[in-house]
C-alpha cells in the first residue's frame, strides 16, 4: 500500500502554528543547554524556498550559510521534496543488513562523479571526524598535526611565494620527529570551512601529497564542506589542486539537509577495510540515500558546477570591492560558492575584529541576510549559500553588508 500525505495525520502539536518566544520556552525548558543558536534573539525559521528562509513572522532571509554549508538545493526544491516523499511512501529504513535499492544506487552514482580511480564508498560514516574537531580530548592519540597553508597569517612569518612553501615541507619535520616513520594516511580539507576559509596555494598540496606518499601514506580529502560542486566547476575541492586523492569523505551538501556521510576510496582500500565496526545503524538508509541521489540529479541537471563558479567570480568581485572601502576587511579568500571575509580591528596588525563580526552578524540578521563565522578567532564571515542562490540576491546581499561592515567600522 502506498501512503500519500494526508495533513490530518500530522500530529497537531507539530502542525499548530507557534510564536518564536513559545518555542524559546520550550527550549528553555526541555533542550540541553550544551545546544547553541547564533544571535542574542535566536530565529525560527518556518519554511523556505531557493535560497530564502522565512522566519514565524513571515520575515524574509537571503542565506548565505545554507545551514552550515550543508542546504546544497536550497530549501524546498521539488525534486528533492518529491523523491524523499515518494522513498517515505515506501521505506525508509531497514538496515544495510539488508540490501536496498536507493544504496545501490548512491554507490553507483558517487562513481560516476568521484575523482578517477575511486569507485568502492561506504554510506556508515566518515573519517573526517579524528582530526577537526577542536577539543583536545576528542583527539585520537595516534593523530598529530601539521601547519595548513594560512597565507594570511603565515606560521613561520613568512610570505608567498618567497616562502618556498615552508608550511607543507614542513610535514616532512612532523613524521620525523612525531611518528615511527611509517604514517596511515594524511587528511586535509581543501580549503578549510570551520577553520576560517582558509585556501593554501595548489602547492601545498602537490608538496603534501609528495610527502605522504614518500612514508607510505593515503592521501585523504575531506570534501565534506567542498564537495559537491561548491568550489565551482569540479565536483570535489581537491580536483583543483592536481591531487589525485586515494580516499574523499563526503557529508554536509552531499544530502542537502537530510543526514548522511560517508567515503570513497580506491578499490584495493575498500578491499583492506574490513574493521568490524564499518557497520553504523543508519548506515546507507534508504531515505538518505534516495535524497542523495536527488541532490546529484540536481547537481547535474541544474549545472550548479558551473553556476558556482560564475557566481563565485560575482560573488568574490564585490566583496573585493567592499575591501576597497572598508578597513575592517582584512582579507577575502575562496572559491566559487565558498567565500571567506577576515576581519580585523586593524590592517596593520591585523588583531581580530571579534566582537564586531558579531554585530556585523547581527545586523545582517536584522536586514534579512544570514550569514556563518569561522575561523580560530572566530572574526572570519562565511559565505557558503546554498546552490541555488541568485545573482540579484548576491547583490541585495552585499548591499546588507556594506551597511553591516560601516555600523562595525563606527565601534572600532
Ligand atoms: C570539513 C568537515 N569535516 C568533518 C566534519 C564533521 O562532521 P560531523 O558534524 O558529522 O561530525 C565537519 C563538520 O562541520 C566538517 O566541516
Amino acid at each position: 500500500m502506498v501512503i500519500t500525505v494526508n495533513d490530518e495525520l500530522v500530529p497537531k502539536d507539530l502542525a499548530r502554528k507557534y510564536s518564536q518566544k513559545e518555542i524559546l520556552e520550550l527550549e528553555k525548558k526541555f533542550l540541553a543547554p550544551a545546544v547553541g543558536h547564533y544571535y542574542e534573539n535566536p530565529v525560527l525559521f518556518v519554511e523556505g524556498e531557493g535560497a530564502v528562509l522565512k522566519d514565524s513572522t513571515g520575515k524574509e532571509y537571503i542565506d548565505l550559510f545554507a545551514g552550515i554549508c550543508t542546504t546544497i538545493t536550497g530549501y524546498n526544491h521539488p525534486k528533492y521534496v518529491s523523491t524523499i516523499q515518494w522513498q517515505a511512501e515506501r521505506l525508509v529504513y531497514t538496515s544495510s543488513l539488508y540490501s536496498t535499492i536507493p544504496y545501490a544506487v548512491l554507490v553507483k552514482r558517487l562513481a560516476e562523479i568521484a575523482p578517477s580511480g575511486l569507485t568502492h564508498s561506504t554510506l556508515a560514516r566518515e573519517l573526517s571526524s579524528a582530526g577537526w574537531r577542536t577539543f583536545p580530548e576528542a583527539h585520537p592519540s595516534g593523530v598529530r598535526f601539521t601547519p595548513f597553508g594560512y597565507c594570511y597569517r603565515c606560521p613561520f612569518g613568512k610570505e608567498h611565494p618567497s616562502c618556498d612553501m615552508e608550511c607543507a615541507h614542513y610535514l616532512r619535520e612532523v613524521i620525523r620527529t612525531q611518528t615511527n616513520n611509517a604514517i596511515a594516511a594524511f587528511i586535509a580539507e581543501p580549503i578549510q570551512g570551520v577553520g576560517g576559509i582558509v585556501q593554501p596555494p595548489a602547492e601545498y598540496f602537490q608538496i603534501v601529497n609528495e610527502i605522504v606518499k614518500e612514508y607510505g601514506g593515503i592521501y585523504i580529502s575531506d570534501e565534506v564542506q567542498t564537495g559537491f560542486g561548491r568550489t565551482g566547476g569540479k565536483w570535489w575541492g581537491i580536483q583543483h589542486t592536481g591531487v589525485e586523492p586515494d580516499i574523499i569523505t563526503m557529508a554536509k551538501g552531499f544530502g542537502s539537509g537530510i543526514p548522511i556521510g560517508g567515503f570513497i576510496s580506491r578499490p584495493e582500500i575498500a578491499t583492506d577495510y574490513t574493521v568490524t565496526d564499518a557497520f553504523a545503524t543508519f548506515g546507507g538508509n534508504p531515505l538518505s540515500c534516495a535524497a542523495a541521489v536527488a541532490v546529484i540529479e540536481i547537481i547535474q541537471e541544474a549545472k550548479y558546477l558551473e553556476k558556482a563558479a560564475k557566481l563565485g567570480v560575482h560573488l568574490k568581485k564585490k566583496m573585493e570591492e567592499l575591501k576597497e572601502t572598508h578597513k575592517i576587511v582584512g582579507e577575502v579568500r575562496g572559491q566559487g560558492m565558498m567565500l571567506g571575509v577576515e576581519l580585523v580591528r586593524d590592517q596593520v596588525t591585523k588583531e581580530p575584529a571579534v566582537q564586531e563580526t558579531l554585530m556585523i552578524m547581527e545586523v545582517c540578521r536584522e536586514n534579512g541576510l544570514l550569514i556563518g563565522k569561522g575561523g580560530l578567532d572566530n572574526n572570519v564571515i562565511r559565505l557558503q549559500p546554498p546552490l541555488e542562490l541568485t545573482e540579484e540576491q548576491i547583490d541585495q546581499a552585499c548591499t546588507i553588508l556594506d551597511d553591516a561592515f560601516s555600523k562595525a567600522e563606527k565601534s572600532l
